[in-house]
């Protein structure tokens, strides 16, 4: 309806200008036309009565009377002229075109005018209802010197043709005003109904299928390309924006929703069994979960720090199954077969550690240069530049297909396998596995932040990195969020089709799901119930120190991790809450990390320099408000730590997820402590009932320390019961199953 007066608009607008146009042009061509017809018409007569005028002349002189007769008489009807006469000097006639006699029955005042003023004159008049143009002028004698006037002259010439002649040019130019009229009207209406009418409506069907759920994706929109795709494009954002908003939610929901029963190990177990049979389960990461160090004579087993195996040894151990990773210990090849594998745990072995070599020009390129230098700040965002260099670049590569190709030999006689591949140090093992294996169901976990496109844009590599990404099924990340940032990232870079709606990319006929896991710890590695007894002032014994109030910090040293912003929080605190010096110390574990970066020896540094300034700054004989353990520390030894505490801080500037986070409420079975967290850890979409601080902002963190040491116990105990629920329900058994099932689905 709407339409139909638009084009009934459109097209009387049309109709009136061009009318308009064609009256003002004719009026002008008309008014030319009569300028010039009448021109030629006094040009004729003028012709015509010189030429006349002195032959009448001497005949009327000499009497000649009927030989003037003869002659006017030859004029009568002449083409336009009607005829002629001639008049003496008193005005009467004395010759005359019969065919005028009829009509001129008085003499006409033109010629009285003449034979006065002696000069020509021109007029039209209306004779016997025709037009007639007259024209007359005197006749003089030429016997004499003098100007004698002897008579005049009048020429009758027909004028009608003119007012014919105007009437059909006013015919011509309105048949051309109704031709222009419907031929641009015709035109209009085709126009609007292709470039807006159809489209519109073929926009405004689209948009009730998208809205009743009957189409899904946003390549489906049916007006690429025309008058309104300025218009397409912002609904294609506002029904991505829609689907990522959808998808929130739809995270919020299952985050929120209770499952049956709590995932254990052994409920895990069953359902691999159920899922997979006698298949195996293949793992690849960089990290390896077991690292054999030589220290004097003897060969040690360490558990690395990190988030990574934290999440997944419990897995493997429920699972079995084989882990590929990268030997990196100085007695790694010391203890496997002739395979490059083990058996892990080496205390309790239940899956199979396959070890890849590295040499050290590769693990400098690989790990320390394009995963470390160049991936980790790239999607951190902490300001710390990433460096990417064509060398390492080559060597990441390399190391990708020595990954793969350790893989593959792996599953050879594995009939479709499950592969799990963990981070961005492998992005390109999921397409070189698919390349050789397309029957492997590959699953590709990234467990650090995804950026935006335009950060992600800064690697030179990013298309490569996306496309080997890609030959995964499915790729996980710890939040929405993450994932919506990636969907518009492989929007920008590839040639792909996404479907907003599910959350999948589909590039050369192979489809990637991608989906939000956000990962966990295993609950009752840490809630062991052990007794608490005397055990805070066992532990501050062995370290020393004397404190009311305890502070716990686990990190890796990371500039990442916001360890200098928390000491510099810890000062502010004293300084703005001065009755708690000598009373909160915050143990802090650091193990040193990548330490072969430039910006990881820096951060070590000026963490000591700060924590030893702080200390310095508020210390007295047993009291130390910042203890800082560097070095490895196994769980065994931080877990105490955790269960004493009054608080825990988390203040990562950015963070994947944090399971230090998690590691700390899953030891809190007495439903004590409080803990800190930073806005910017992707935990704290789940832990909402945790300190929320922003670690940029130095007086959030003091104040949050102040208000975890003054909370209610109640209020404490009801925010940790709820954290716990959260991590107790969505530990990592449930993340695998999770996973596992997503991919198994597709
Ligand atoms: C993060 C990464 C892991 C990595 C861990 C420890 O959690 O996501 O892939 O293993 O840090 O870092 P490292 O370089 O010591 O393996």
């Amino acid at each position: 309806m709407q339409l139909m007066k638009l084009t009934l608009r459109i097209i009387i607008s049309l109709f009136i200008g061009i009318s308009l146009v064609v009256v003002v042009f004719s009026a002008i061509q008309i008014k030319d036309e009569k300028n010039r017809l009448q021109a030629d018409l006094v040009r004729r007569s003028v012709i015509v009565a010189e030429s006349l005028k002195e032959s009448i002349v001497t005949l009327i002189e000499t009497g000649q009377i009927e030989r003037l007769n003869r002659i006017v008489e030859k004029f009568d009807n002449r083409e336009r002229l009607k005829g002629i006469a001639v008049y003496d000097a008193s005005g009467n006639i004395i010759s005359l075109t019969s065919n005028l006699q009829a009509s001129l029955s008085k003499t006409p005042v033109e010629v009285v005018n003449t034979i006065v003023d002696k000069l020509p004159s021109l007029k039209i008049l209306k004779l016997h209802n025709e037009k007639i143009y007259i024209y007359v002028i005197p006749l003089f004698s030429e016997s004499t010197t003098e100007e004698k006037l002897i008579g005049a002259l009048a020429l009758f010439q027909d004028a009608s043709y003119i007012d014919i002649r105007i009437k059909d040019i006013w015919k011509q130019n309105i048949i051309r005003l109704l031709a222009l009229t419907l031929s641009i009207v015709a035109i209009s209406i085709l126009i609007i109904r292709w470039s807006i009418t159809g489209p519109v409506a073929r926009m405004a069907e689209w948009l009730k299928e998208l809205r009743s759920g009957k189409i899904k994706e946003s390549s489906d929109i049916p007006v690429k390309g025309d008058i309104l795709a300025p218009l397409v494009d912002e609904v294609t954002t506002l029904v991505k924006t829609l689907s990522m908003v959808k998808a929130n939610l739809e995270e919020e929901e299952r985050l929120k929703a209770g499952t049956d029963s709590y995932w254990t190990a052994e409920r895990l177990k069953e359902f691999i069994k159920e899922q997979l049979g006698d298949k195996k389960l293949f793992l690849l990461s960089n990290r390896e979960p077991y690292i054999h160090v030589r220290e004097g004579e003897n060969i040690k087993c360490i558990i690395p720090a990190g988030g990574l195996v934290t999440a997944l040894d419990p897995v493997m151990r429920a699972c079995d199954g084989v882990w590929i990773a990268h030997g990196a210990g100085d007695a790694d090849r010391d203890v496997v077969d002739k395979n490059g594998t083990i058996r892990v745990p080496p205390d309790k072995p239940a899956y199979t550690l396959k070890r890849v070599w590295l040499t050290k020009d590769e693990e400098k390129r690989y790990y320390y240069g394009f995963s470390n230098e160049g991936l980790w700040p790239l999607c951190h965002i902490t300001y710390v530049r990433p460096v990417f260099r064509t060398d390492d670049w080559i060597e990441y590569q390399r190391v990708n297909e020595k990954f793969a190709t350790a893989l593959i030999e792996a599953i050879k006689d594995e009939e479709s396998p499950l592969v799990l591949v963990q981070d961005y140090h492998l992005a390109l093992v999921p397409l070189l596995i698919r390349k050789q294996r397309p029957d492997a169901k590959i699953a590709l976990f990234w467990h650090i932040p995804w950026p935006n496109p335009e950060v992600f844009g800064i690697c030179p590599w990013a298309r490569e990195i996306l496309i080997g990404m890609l030959g995964a099924d499915l790729v996980g990340f710890h939040i929405q969020f993450y994932c919506n940032n990636f969907l518009d990232t492989v929007d920008r870079f590839l040639e792909s089709k996404i479907d907003w709606e599910h959350f999948s990319i589909e590039r050369r006929g192979h489809i990637t799901t991608v989906k939000p896991f956000p990962v966990s710890v295993s609950v009752e590695n840490f809630a062991d119930g052990s007794d608490l007894t005397d055990l805070r002032e066992k532990l501050l014994k062995e370290l020393g120190i004397m404190a009311e109030y305890i502070g716990v910090g686990v990190d890796r040293i990371d500039y990442t991790k916001g360890i200098l912003e928390r000491f510099l929080g810890i000062e502010r605190f004293f300084e703005k809450y001065p009755q708690f010096i000598g009373k909160f110390s915050l143990i802090q574990f650091g193990s040193p990390s990548r330490t072969h970066i430039k910006q990881y020896r820096e951060i070590m540094e000026s963490i000591e320099e700060t924590a030893d300034r702080v200390n310095w700054k508020f210390h007295n004989k047993n009291y130390k408000p910042i203890v800082f353990l560097k070095g490895h520390h196994p769980h065994s030894k931080i877990l105490p730590f955790y269960k004493i505490a009054d608080l825990c801080m988390v203040t990562s500037l950015h963070d994947g997820m944090n399971l230090v986070a998690k590691e700390f409420i899953a030891s809190r079975d007495d439903e004590g402590g409080a803990l800190i967290l930073s806005q910017f850890a992707g935990a704290s979409r789940e832990l909402k009932d945790a300190i929320i601080i922003n670690p940029y902002d130095i007086e959030s963190i003091a104040d949050a320390i102040y208000q975890a040491l003054n909370m209610d116990i109640e209020e404490k105990k009801q925010r940790m019961r709820k954290m716990r629920h959260i991590v107790q329900e969505r530990n990592i058994y449930r993340w695998t199953k999770d996973l596992i099932s997503s991919l198994v689905r597709l």
